[in-house]
């Protein structure tokens, strides 16, 4: 009987037994799932095996760690593990260690999580409004970082699409979606408060920021908490999905998705396939279903129900209880697992889960526990060797010293997890020294670290389109302004009526010389148009030198040298004995009151000459010519750049209506109902305005968008307080504009390890090209350090790549304004037509559209963003203004000369 008995024991004990050792791995299996981890992790990194691999090594725009010298206040969300938190994260200056965060703990109710995307996030909102109340803080607008714990394919660091939900979301409409849009737009349905969103970050990349900001070796995030995951620092060249060879940038492993592509079927389960069968998501997150808090206990339930099955727990009966998914949580499974508990104290926790247990029951329990656990903790050391080692091989490193920063509750409550994991990655990477360091802050502090290192300064340059929107319609009532006979002798906006009423139609013809002055170079050229089979234009052109000791000189000398250079270029093409007729594009505003009278009403940019403004142009060029009497000259037309970029663009193109200038200033002019401008006389037809968009914001009118740095550039150019809009978005200024915001961050220490140098402090020596060759995507980080070198500061990687972020910054805000502005001229041009839909065509010019490498396209894209209801053609001016001036000068000498009797001619010539 007694034998009976213990022979039935020892039985159960070996179906007991051989049921946990399939949860037993050796060595050997442990180093095979390294190695398999390790090919999947290149198989992410690699373009071409990206799409099929099951670790997707997503980048995530962050390229640096913390320095201990960020600072500031921000906002941070931190959705995704056991808990939502909404965090407000002070960082005094300077000083590591000097972080103070509030935060707050709102629930997701299930019905939210599994509900639709656009409940969860009006749900998240309403946290956040609960929060900013709590804290006083509803009207100051902070930048806030967004820790969302779920995979996204990032296309920067503020955009994030939606991967797949895991763990235990689902809200429908959200996958392959930008989670930071998705926000913004509930932000914009509730319509009481805004914010900046400046970063999305995965919660092992906040991890591992939170934990680099006290140890500067952190360079890996792990979370065993809900969900796995682990990132860390990759060397940029490796990251085929990205751009650039240059520095490195963190990745996001998503190593829970390991094993979708069966490759760990042979350490797989029958218990794990239960669970993954009765989740969220069938076949996905299969590695992370074996390692992580939300699946740990439900495994575990599923062994129990088996073995109490047959027979060997609980008296074989399988209660309603152990029916009851979820009722394992990982907390329990710590407790039970702690060695410090009796078994009383375990069998009161099962009864406490409901589970009716004996003390033997008991021990089997705690077996089965800690057989689940500890293959959870050693996979992760597994996959955490691959981790190691590989960025060991990146270094060439024989040796390495790391740390990796904690956080999860499953890391951080159980009682032998963390030791299991460190003992593995000792065994499988022997060759690398890892301390793990636990996150005491939660990943919020890392996302406002994040956002801190980012946007330190330059938030404030980034503009939602509902900006974008309201400066459009800003710009808009100042078109009307200066339009309106009543309101245009105060109106900021000129709205200049410029006398060219169409484009050309085809029939011009003629011998012409055209000056071309104001741009970046003073231009002269010979302009012949031909009509033998089709109309041919041929020109030839020369650049003349305009000294700054000229252009800021007395306004006669000024004249006196664009004199010479004329008879100069006469001279060369053996004209000096005829009078050809001139058109000059003197890109400046000028009040006109017929086509060769313009009266310069201020100079803009780089001119200063004296006793120029107040004077008609055309007359001081005359009397210059005069005076050296030895040639002869008929300017018949005086236009400003932009209308000679559209008259260029409008011969090639019939549609051209506007014309803009984005080069060392910037201007627009457009085709306006004559009707609509009360300055001239008539209702019928159309005029060319020329809007000197540039001085747009001279009435305090963009202060709320304007930077320091804005108003220091200001302060130290040549017509303090007038162009507002053009000095935050022209070449003129823009290199000048990084270089004020370098020596910034370089003086708090952020670049540059805080060296200043002279060169970096002279005005100047940071140019708009240098911007352009910065932000090229392929060399443009060698050129930044080429060019900062020149500037005498020893950059490092991070520094290049946060100057070539600061130009981007810079750069993307032009050519947004740039394209709200221009989004007024077109909405305007739109319901003059009244017409629903828009086709027109737009000629451009200028240095900064021309050469920048990103510029045309951000330009673009805004454009159509902002005026839906358009197809608009951009159309680059190739050969300059000149060519326009000649058209217009065609156009005026055809009328004075061959029809004098046409009843505009008085007004025109
Ligand atoms: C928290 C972090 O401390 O840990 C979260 O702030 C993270 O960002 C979480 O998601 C992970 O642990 P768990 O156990 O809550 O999923
Ligand atoms: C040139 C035009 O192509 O572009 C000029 O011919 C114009 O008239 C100039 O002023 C504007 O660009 P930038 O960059 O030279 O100021
Ligand atoms: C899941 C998510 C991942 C997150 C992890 C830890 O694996 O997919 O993004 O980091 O859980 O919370
Ligand atoms: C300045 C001038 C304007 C010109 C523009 C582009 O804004 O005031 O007339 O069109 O620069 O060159």
């Amino acid at each position: 009987m007694v034998t009976a008995v213990a022979q039935r024991l020892a039985s159960q004990r070996k179906e007991i037994d051989d049921t946990l050792a399939t949860f037993t791995l050796s060595t050997t299996q442990l180093q095979e799932v390294k190695a398999k981890m390790r090919v999947e992790l290149e198989r992410g990194l690699k373009k071409d095996t990206h799409p099929t691999a099951s670790v997707k090594m997503l980048p995530t725009y962050v390229y640096r760690t913390p320095d201990g010298t960020e600072r500031g206040k921000y906002l941070a969300l931190d959705l995704g593990g056991t808990n939502f938190r909404v965090l407000v994260v002070k960082i005094r200056t300077g000083m590591r260690n000097s972080v103070r965060m509030y935060n707050k703990i709102y629930a997701i109710p299930l019905e939210i999580m599994q509900g639709t995307g656009e409940e969860l996030f009006d749900h998240i909102v309403q946290c956040i409004s609960d929060f900013l109340d709590y804290m006083g803080m509803k009207n100051t607008r902070l930048p806030l970082g967004f820790t969302f714990s779920f995979p996204c394919n990032q296309t920067g660091i503020d955009k994030g699409d939606l991967v797949s939900w895991t763990k235990g979301f689902k809200a429908t409409d959200c996958e392959g979606y930008d989670v930071v849009d998705m926000l913004r737009e509930a932000i914009k349905r509730r319509n009481e408060f805004d914010l900046d969103i400046v970063a999305i970050v995965n919660d092992t990349v906040g991890t591992m920021m939170t934990c680099a900001y006290e140890d500067p070796k952190c360079q890996i995030g792990l979370i065993a908490g809900t969900g796995s995951n682990v990132c860390y620092m990759e060397e940029m060249k490796n990251i085929e999905l990205v751009e650039g060879d240059e520095g490195q940038m963190c990745v996001n492993t998503e190593w829970g998705g390991f094993g979708e592509n069966d490759n760990i079927e042979d350490i797989r389960t029958r218990y794990d396939r239960e669970v993954d069968g009765g989740s969220l998501n069938p076949g996905k997150q299969r590695f992370e279903k074996m390692t992580s808090g939300m699946y740990l206990g439900e495994i575990v339930r599923q062994i129990l129900i088996d073995l109490t099955k047959r027979g060997l727990l609980f008296r074989g009966r399988i209660t309603e209880r152990l029916k009851t998914k979820g009722i394992f949580e990982t907390k329990f499974l710590s407790q039970i697992e702690s060695d410090r508990l009796a078994l009383l104290q375990v069998r009161s926790i099962l009864q406490s889960l409901g589970l009716d247990s004996t003390c033997d029951d008991s021990i089997i329990v705690k077996e089965v526990c800690g057989a689940v656990s500890r293959r959870a903790a050693q996979l992760c050391g597994a996959g955490m060797a691959a981790i190691v080692d590989k960025i060991r091989e990146n270094r060439g490193l024989d040796h390495l010293e790391i740390t990796v920063g904690v956080d999860g509750t499953l890391y951080k409550l159980h009682p032998h997890f963390s030791t299991i994991l460190k003992d593995t990655v000792r065994e499988l990477a022997p060759n690398c020294k890892v301390d793990f360091i636990l996150s005491e802050d939660g990943s919020g502090k890392g996302a406002a670290l994040i956002t801190a290192v980012i946007d330190k300064y330059l938030y404030a340059m980034r503009f939602s389109d509902e900006t974008l929107r309201d400066i459009m319609a800003r710009f808009r009532r100042e078109m009307e302004n200066g339009l309106g006979g009543d309101t245009n002798p105060t109106a900021t906006v000129k709205m200049l009526p410029t006398f060219v009423r169409s484009i050309p139609d085809g029939s011009e013809k003629g011998d012409f010389i055209a000056l071309d002055l104001g741009g970046s170079n003073f231009r002269i050229l010979r302009v012949k148009v031909s009509h033998e089979k089709k109309q041919t234009v041929q020109m030839e052109s020369q650049i003349y030198e305009t000294p700054e000791d000229i252009i800021h000189g007395s306004g006669s000398r000024l004249f006196d040298h664009v004199a010479e250079c004329l008879g100069d270029f006469m001279e060369k093409q053996k004209i000096k004995d005829k009078k050809l007729p001139v058109g000059f594009t003197f890109s400046f505003p000028c009040a006109h009151s017929k086509l060769d009278e313009a009266v310069l009403l201020t100079w803009t940019k780089r001119f200063k000459a004296s006793g120029v403004e107040g004077m008609d142009v055309v007359k001081l060029l005359n009397k210059a010519i005069k005076k050296r009497g030895d040639y002869d000259a008929d300017i018949m037309a005086v236009v400003n750049d932009t209308v000679g970029t559209m008259m260029t663009c409008g011969f090639d193109d019939q549609r051209c209506e506007v014309g803009i200038i984005i080069g060392t200033g910037t201007n627009a002019c457009y085709m306006e109902e004559l009707r609509h401008i009360d300055m001239v006389e008539g209702d019928e037809g159309r005029m060319c305005i020329n809007t000197e968009w540039g001085a747009f914001g001279d009435d305090g009118t963009l202060e709320d968008i304007r930077t320091e740095f804005d108003r220091e550039i200001d302060r130290g150019s040549l017509n303090p307080g007038k162009q507002l809009f053009e000095k935050m978005v022209s070449g003129m200024y823009m290199g000048e504009l990084v270089r004020l915001i370098l020596v910034k961050m370089a003086k708090e220490g952020l670049l540059f390890e805080g060296r200043i140098t002279p060169e970096l402090l002279t005005k100047g020596k940071f140019e708009t090209k240098h911007v352009s060759a910065i932000e090229k995507s392929k060399e443009g980080l060698t050129k930044a350090k080429e060019i900062l070198t020149r500037l005498g500061v020893e950059p490092s990687e991070d520094d290049c790549i946060a100057v070539q972020h600061v130009c981007a910054i810079v750069s993307f805000r032009s050519a947004n304004l740039i394209a709200a502005t221009l989004g007024a001229i077109l909405t305007r041009l739109k319901d003059n037509k009244n017409s629903p839909r828009l086709r027109t065509t737009v000629g451009i010019d200028g240095s900064l559209y021309k050469m920048h490498p990103q510029y045309s396209r951000r330009l673009h894209k805004t454009v159509r963003r902002l005026v839906p209801e358009s197809d608009v053609r951009f159309l680059l001016s190739e050969s300059g203004s000149g060519k326009g001036a000649a058209m217009v000068t065609a156009w005026a000498s055809r009328l004075c000369f061959h029809h004098p009797t046409n009843i505009n001619t008085e007004q025109m010539c």
